[in-house]
């Protein structure tokens, strides 16, 4: 519904690809609408569902707007695939549904809590309703639990462009860099990690728009093992906020302006990702590291004036 894109992004799309898809701008959150896209695309053989909000501290304070968005947008879109006599669904999942899990680093099978954020509780709700749908539907189901997406295209044709402030730390850090913010606020280093800042797996988009890619062909060439298949999408390597910081100031030679300010609501203290399902049974591996990531960042802000 381009609410946080542009169409620019499809030009980007074709000069990286060569191809033009075929767009159509609605809103999954209106049954019609997507009822008559499956009418008029009556030939489509894989959903990659990827349309929800997604910033978790924006969560807490809008609840309903995660709720209404992330979930009716899966359920319609599901009444439509589950018409089909085989349907193949890639759905946008994140760690977030661990909640602060016990053990790093998280494999599949760590227990799914109560996430601590109304984002991660849409991305749970939404894993109960396509594992329901899938036992009795012809819906085959992938789950692609996503830790955290960073980057952009090395082309810099496309790239995160977050409409208004920025909720995630990169994109944030980066307009930091690029003068567009004065100053980054790191929520809180009173953690019980190495330097008091939250860890996460940071994980380049490029990796996590291959593991789609290679997700889909395998449930169009009927590989799955089961309806439901579950993988973690991540590095394996966990890095704090200060590490990121460091990571930023060393790819782009710039020193980044930042405050300590009081932890945010929402924020779980670590999350990185057991690799080893999604390299040894999906066989995808992600291939770039933090320092490649924040480069393909920040390369294309230094070419392109803000
Ligand atoms: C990362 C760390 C903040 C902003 C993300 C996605 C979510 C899901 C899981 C995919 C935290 C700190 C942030 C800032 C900061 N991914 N931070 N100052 O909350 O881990 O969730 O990954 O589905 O969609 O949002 O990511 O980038 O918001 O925060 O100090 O200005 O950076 O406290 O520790 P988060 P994030």
């Amino acid at each position: 519904d381009l609410s946080n894109s542009s169409e620019e992004v499809l030009k980007g799309i074709v000069a990286i690809t060569g191809k033009t898809p075929i767009f159509e701008k609605l809103d999954l959150r209106e049954k019609e609408s997507v009822r008559s896209f499956f009418k008029k695309h009556n030939d489509v053989s894989g959903v990659i569902h990827f349309a929800a909000s997604k910033a978790v501290g924006e969560s807490v304070g809008n609840p309903l707007l995660y709720y209404e968005n992330n979930i009716a947008s899966l359920i319609y879109l599901l009444q439509e695939l589950s018409k089909q006599d085989k349907a193949n669904f890639i759905f946008s999942s994140s760690c977030t549904v661990y909640g602060q899990a016990e053990e790093m680093p998280i494999t599949e099978d760590a227990p799914v809590q109560k996430p601590m954020s109304p984002y991660g509780n849409t991305k749970k709700i939404g894993e109960e309703i396509i594992s329901d749908v899938a036992k009795v539907t012809s819906v085959n189901a992938i789950l692609l639990r996503y830790f955290n997406p960073v980057g952009a295209h090395p082309s810099a044709e496309i790239g995160e462009l977050p409409i208004g402030v920025p909720q995630n730390l990169v994109p944030f850090i980066t307009q930091t860099g690029s003068g567009v913010r004065q100053e980054l606020s790191v929520f809180g280093d009173d953690y019980p990690t190495p330097d008091g800042t939250c860890i996460r797996d940071y994980i380049h988009v490029v990796d996590l728009a291959k593991a789609h890619v290679i997700a889909l062909q395998r449930l169009l060439n009927g590989k799955n093992l089961e309806k439901i298949e579950t993988f973690n999408l991540g590095t394996g390597t966990g890095s704090s906020v200060l590490e990121v910081i460091n990571s930023f100031e060393k790819m782009s030679g710039k020193k980044l302006p930042y405050k300590i300010v009081p932890r945010r609501e929402g924020d779980i203290t670590e999350a990185y990702a057991n690799t080893d399902k999604a390299n040894d049974v999906l066989g995808w591996k992600a291939q770039s590291t933090l320092d490649e990531a924040m480069a393909s960042k920040w390369e294309p802000i230094l070419s392109s004036p803000i």
